[in-house]
């Protein structure tokens, strides 16, 4: 035996340390799991860490699917390089296992205990043929196994970690698992199903807020065209607007999130069209001036039947004031040049490019020629001039082409 300067010996020291690095693992596992996003990642970190903390040479885990089998999701083995990931519950490796008490995995999962054999080949209780296949195929020998359970503090079982042949510090042979371990491993397995846990939660919190988010969407595209009156809507226009006004925000600059926002903001400009009469939007003639004062009411009406919620104020800010001109001439608050709100600029372009080059029931479609004059006549008039500069850029690379031509049946 080796003395040391204080006069502790090489091993005790050894165990010593040993046992500070294994607290301080034990105490980063919750920390550690609980970093990992994505599943495949954090089964990974559950084997390793397994490996690390017992000195193991091989470890597998297995989840609990929702058919009531074990999923065999990763297999690691150190002597043989094995580094399977197989992935989720849904992507098991090879095979799943049936919740079948005669195979020590299942019997773990079943009754939420650590099981811990000296040598498997000595072992009768379980049926141990798929390790003694796995060792004659590979030219290993399977010893010494821990079996634990993760699981959660009120007992629910998500999984089992399998970890195989412990080894001698010294000697690295194979060698059966201290029972300290097991204690170990039990706070590994709980930490592990908290983080499985956790994560499956974050994902079905994604994926209903995805739901949500199409559900709105389908809601507001429900919404613009019933404010259209039109009994043969296909909601055509509703898509012309949304793409014309993406495409416009995007040339002049704004970021990818601005720009999904604005767009689909755009789409609810004329929702206060609900609350004019059906005689009025639909006359197939031009509007005399009460008629007209009337229709102007559907900006101020939009912005009202808008929520006041933060996710609708821009589409609040472009239903009132898109009809107001760069010029101050506009309505309903004849605000004029920087005063009107950069959204609603973008979409009175649209707006009146798409009314001019689509037929409404006052009026026919009117050639893209005819209609990019109207607006080039109206630059700095009607409409903010850096906008149209752009609008012209989009006309002659054809981008304002294939929107009209994609959007209309
Ligand atoms: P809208 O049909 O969506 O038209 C939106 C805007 O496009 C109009 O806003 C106007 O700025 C422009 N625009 C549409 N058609 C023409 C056109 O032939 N020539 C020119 N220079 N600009 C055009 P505005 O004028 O404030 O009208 C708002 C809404 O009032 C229109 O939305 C439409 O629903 C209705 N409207 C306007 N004029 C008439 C009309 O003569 N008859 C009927 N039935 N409705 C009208
Ligand atoms: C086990 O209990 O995990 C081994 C089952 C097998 O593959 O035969
Ligand atoms: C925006 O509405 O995102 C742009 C703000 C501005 O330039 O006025
Ligand atoms: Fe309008």
């Amino acid at each position: 035996m080796n003395e040391t300067p204080g006069g502790v010996d090489g091993k005790n020291l050894s165990r010593e340390f040993h046992d500070r690095e294994t607290v301080k693992l034990v105490l980063d596992l919750g920390a550690s799991f609980a970093s990992e996003r994505r599943l495949d990642n954090l089964l990974e970190k559950i084997v390793d860490h397994s490996r690390l903390l017992t000195n193991a040479d091989g470890c597998s885990l297995y989840l609990k699917g929702a058919d009531g089998r074990l999923a065999f999701c990763v297999n690691k083995n150190h002597t043989l390089n094995i580094n399977l990931v197989g992935a989720s519950e849904n992507n098991a490796l090879f095979t799943s296992l049936p919740l079948d008490p005669t195979y020590v995995s299942a019997y773990a999962a079943i009754h939420n205990v650590t099981v811990n054999i000296p040598d498997v080949y000595d072992c009768a209780e379980f049926d141990f043929t798929g390790p003694r296949r796995f060792d004659e195929k590979n030219g290993y020998r399977t010893r010494s196994m821990l079996v634990t359970p993760l699981a959660t503090r009120e007992g629910e079982v998500v999984g089992v970690i399998q970890i195989i042949n412990a080894l001698d510090r010294h000697t690295h042979t194979p060698i059966p698992f201290d029972p300290h371990f097991e204690f170990l491993t039990n706070s590994l397995g709980n930490y592990a199903a908290i983080a499985i846990h956790n994560l499956r939660l974050t994902e079905e919190a994604r994926q209903s807020t995805v739901l949500l988010k199409e559900a709105n969407r389908d809601a507001i595209y429900s919404l613009a065209m019933a404010a259209e009156a039109k009994d043969d809507d296909t909601g055509d226009h509703v898509r012309r607007i949304q793409h014309y006004t993406a495409a416009l925000a995007t040339r002049l600059g704004l970021s990818r999130e601005d720009v999904d926002l604005i767009s689909l903001s755009s789409i609810m400009h004329d929702v206060g069209k609900i609350s004019v009469p059906d005689g009025i939007l639909k006359k197939p003639a031009k509007l005399t001036d009460e008629e007209f004062g009337a229709m102007r009411t559907h900006t101020e009406h939009g912005m009202k039947i808008l929520p006041k919620k933060e996710f609708f104020r821009m589409a609040r800010e472009i239903a009132r004031h898109h009809h107001e001109r760069w010029d101050g001439g506009g309505y309903p608050d004849k605000l004029a040049g920087e005063d009107i709100p950069y959204a609603a600029r973008i979409v009175a372009v649209t707006d009146v490019f798409d009314a001019l080059t689509s037929e409404r029931p006052y009026k026919k479609a009117w050639p893209f020629e005819k209609a990019m004059e109207v607006m080039r006549e109206g630059s700095g008039s009607h409409f903010d001039p850096k906008m149209i500069d752009a609008w012209v850029q989009l006309y002659d690379e054809g981008v304002l082409l294939r929107i009209h031509q994609q959007w209309s049946t």
